[in-house]
């Protein structure tokens, strides 16, 4: 069997810093809910494509892929994002040794079909992982807890990560196996197993809805 391409697009967050009375990827950027953004853009590269969502909102979200014409299932996610990738990783049943999993926040709504490539690519080209990333271009301070600078760090060699994050399907699935706690960032954990990671130019525009006027800044982006 040719190896297949998966998408896993975390939808199951609440989004505290947003602040609105339902989960986050059901805000609306456009006309569509932020999850049916970014689902819509890994099914397109995807051969088939898992929605994790908030316990009580697998219908709603199902309702709405099946109305915007997106093929993908739909599982439960868990308290922490760690959690609801693990939850993805599950309900993807059977994978092979072969396969690749693209993993994606429903929050970067704007990743576009180029980005998304260039990540496969990168894996595909022999990388264990892959992820977009953008070179640092603040100057970066290492302050203590008062807020008083220790010193001033060098940035070059500095980049910050987006996602979709891409894996070979066993080198994810093997993390996972053996994760405790939550991590903030699942490259971080197959770093730690010595694989193979390799960042792409990312998108400035890929930005992930984190604040309400992020929402704002999306929708500026979208209309560009
Ligand atoms: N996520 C998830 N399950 C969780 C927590 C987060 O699937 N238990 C997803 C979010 O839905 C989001 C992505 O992970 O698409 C990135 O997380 P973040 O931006 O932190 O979203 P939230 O956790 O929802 O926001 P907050 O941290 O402000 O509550
Ligand atoms: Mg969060």
């Amino acid at each position: 069997m040719t190896a297949q391409r998966i998408g896993m697009v975390v939808a199951a967050g609440r989004g505290e810093r947003f602040a609105r009375d339902l989960p986050k990827a059901f805000a609306t950027l456009g006309d569509e809910p932020l999850l049916v953004h970014s689902a819509r853009a890994m099914a397109q590269a995807c051969d088939r494509t898992v929605v994790v969502c908030a316990h009580g909102w697998t219908a709603p979200a199902e309702r709405l892929l099946v109305a915007a014409g997106i093929d993908a299932q739909v599982c439960e996610g868990g308290v922490t994002r760690t959690d609801s990738v693990a939850s993805g990783l599950s309900s993807c049943g059977a994978c092979e040794p072969d396969d690749l999993v693209g993993v994606h926040d429903a929050a970067r709504p704007l990743a576009t079909p180029a980005l998304i490539a260039a990540v496969f690519a990168a894996v595909d080209e022999g990388a264990d992982a892959a992820a977009p990333g953008l070179p640092v271009v603040d100057t970066v301070k290492l302050v203590d807890e008062a807020a008083s600078v220790v010193r001033t760090v060098d940035r070059r060699g500095l980049w910050t990560v987006q996602t979709p994050q891409v894996f070979r399907w066993p080198v994810l699935s093997r993390a996972y196996e053996t994760v405790r706690g939550c991590v903030t960032d699942d490259l971080a954990l197959v770093e730690q197993a010595g694989a193979k990671v390799r960042l792409v130019m990312g998108d400035p525009a890929n930005i992930k809805v984190t604040y309400p006027w992020d929402l704002e800044l999306a929708e500026a982006l979208m209309r560009r």
